[in-house]
């Protein structure tokens, strides 16, 4: 079942990854092509499982330790592996505990996923290392942008299995209170939600141009009051806007009173206030 579900998934990564690198002057949308790929593998995986509304323990109540959850440590969790004599199959994330046995084609013996089993492999839910050294409840390193998408998998179990309690180690110490670890962890997450937000509204201000590639005239670009999914009362003109923190460029339809902004680039050979022109390529 995992290896068809590897087949079908493949190739819509495929599809998606050449559709992705067609787009000119996108932006770093190829970058986060794996926290989308994510994405789409938990939303595919949702399809196909019913909610789990009874198992579900809210976020806070997990955090302050008000939840009635067992505590494991990481030795008694790998006697969850689901294997013949184990005492069940439950998977750890974020220290998070979760009873899976409904899930037990993905995680169980033989699964796709059994790796995650009796564990927490928290940074492998992003990284998509799963070997051993990948498996690894250490998510150091990770943006908060890949932090984002971490909590998402929380959810996503919170959602589908039942929550059973706390792994003691990485997240939780011995009485099931929050880590350092922990507490930089969810720091990041906030980030990457401030960041996402402002993602929003930069992208708001400066709306994705439209493209177009043809052979005989390769590719333009030009502004529309709907361009970049944008609805808005204006239209702009097309500018390279540099992102110098990721030191790319994207097409930008931009208002009269934001030209000054010293971030934007011309096009070369097109007129000042025409809304279509030859894009770089
Ligand atoms: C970071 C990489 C990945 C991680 C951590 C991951 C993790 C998972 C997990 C945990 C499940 C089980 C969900 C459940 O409990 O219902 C799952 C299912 C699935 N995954 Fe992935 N996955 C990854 C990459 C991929 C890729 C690249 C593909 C496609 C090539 C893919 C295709 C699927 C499909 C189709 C299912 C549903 C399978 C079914 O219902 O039989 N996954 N994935
Ligand atoms: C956008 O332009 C179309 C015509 O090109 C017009 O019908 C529509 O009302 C405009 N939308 C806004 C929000 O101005």
């Amino acid at each position: 079942m995992a290896s068809t579900g590897f087949v079908v998934g493949f190739l819509v990564a495929v599809i998606a990854f050449s559709v992705l690198s067609i787009i000119p002057d996108s932006d770093p949308r190829i970058v986060r092509l794996q926290s989308r790929v994510n994405l789409l593998a938990s939303e595919l995986a949702g399809l196909f499982s019913r909610k789990n509304v009874a198992g579900t323990a809210s976020q806070e109540s997990i955090d302050t330790c008000e939840d009635s959850g067992k505590l494991f440590t990481v030795d008694s969790l790998k006697a969850y592996d689901g294997s013949r004599n184990s005492l069940g199959l439950h998977i750890a994330i974020m220290g998070k505990v979760f009873d899976v046995s409904k899930g037990t084609k993905h995680y169980g013996p033989g699964g796709g996923y059994s790796f995650f089993s009796g564990r927490d492999g928290s940074k492998a839910y992003i990284s998509g290392d799963f070997s051993e050294e990948g498996l690894t409840p250490d998510v150091e390193g990770l943006t908060p942008q890949d932090m984002i998408g971490l909590e998402d998998w929380v959810k996503f179990f919170n959602n589908e299995y039942t929550y059973v309690g706390k792994l003691i180690g990485h997240f939780y110490d011995e009485r099931g209170v929050p880590t350092p670890n922990l507490k930089a962890a969810q720091k990041s997450i906030e980030e990457g939600r401030r960041l996402k937000a402002n993602d929003a509204e930069h992208k708001k201000q400066y709306p994705p141009c439209n493209s177009e590639w043809k052979q005989a005239t390769g590719l333009r670009v030009w502004c529309s009051n709907k361009s970049g999914g944008i609805s808005r009362d204006w239209i702009g003109v097309p500018r390279k806007l540099f992102n110098p923190s990721t030191n790319k460029q994207r097409c930008a339809c931009i208002k009269e009173s934001e030209l000054h902004n010293p971030h934007l680039r011309l096009y070369d050979n097109c007129p000042l206030r025409s809304a279509s022109c030859k894009g770089d390529t």
